[in-house]
């Protein structure tokens, strides 16, 4: 096959779109995976949020209850109650590590 200028470029798109569907920014990931739940602002005042009673992430005492670590693992693990019951899902099928690190400096800037 005669390579051209054009098949270069293309296959140049092609690949930068497959690295972006593997490594996802971090804004996109909370909004895909997180916002329905913790809300787009990080105060959790969504249907579902309200429902599960999730905290406010703008709030300082809120952030000074959890470390880095404790967002790292409350991400990658999930979250359940004292009875077992889930309630939020474990998130290291859906992604990285190091997405799930990002997480964590992106949940810290909702602080107020
Ligand atoms: C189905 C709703 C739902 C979704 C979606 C969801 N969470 Fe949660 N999350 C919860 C609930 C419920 C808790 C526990 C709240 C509690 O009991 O204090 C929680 C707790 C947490 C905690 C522990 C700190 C805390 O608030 O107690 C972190 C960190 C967290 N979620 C991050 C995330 C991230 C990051 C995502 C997306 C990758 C996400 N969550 C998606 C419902 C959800």
């Amino acid at each position: 096959m005669k390579i051209s200028l054009k098949t270069i470029i293309a296959g140049g798109a092609l690949a930068a779109i497959a690295a972006l569907a593997i490594a996802a920014p971090a804004a996109d990931n909370w909004e895909n995976h997180c916002a329905k739940c913790h809300g787009a602002d990080g105060k959790g005042q969504t249907k579902a949020g309200k429902k599960l009673n999730v905290k406010d992430y703008t709030d300082a005492k809120v952030q000074s209850e959890f470390s880095d670590a404790d967002i790292v693992k409350a991400t990658t693990s999930g979250i359940s109650d004292k009875a077992g019951k889930e309630k939020m899902k474990a998130y290291k099928d859906e992604l990285s590590e190091a997405e799930i690190k990002e997480m964590a400096g992106y949940i810290r800037k909702f602080k107020k």
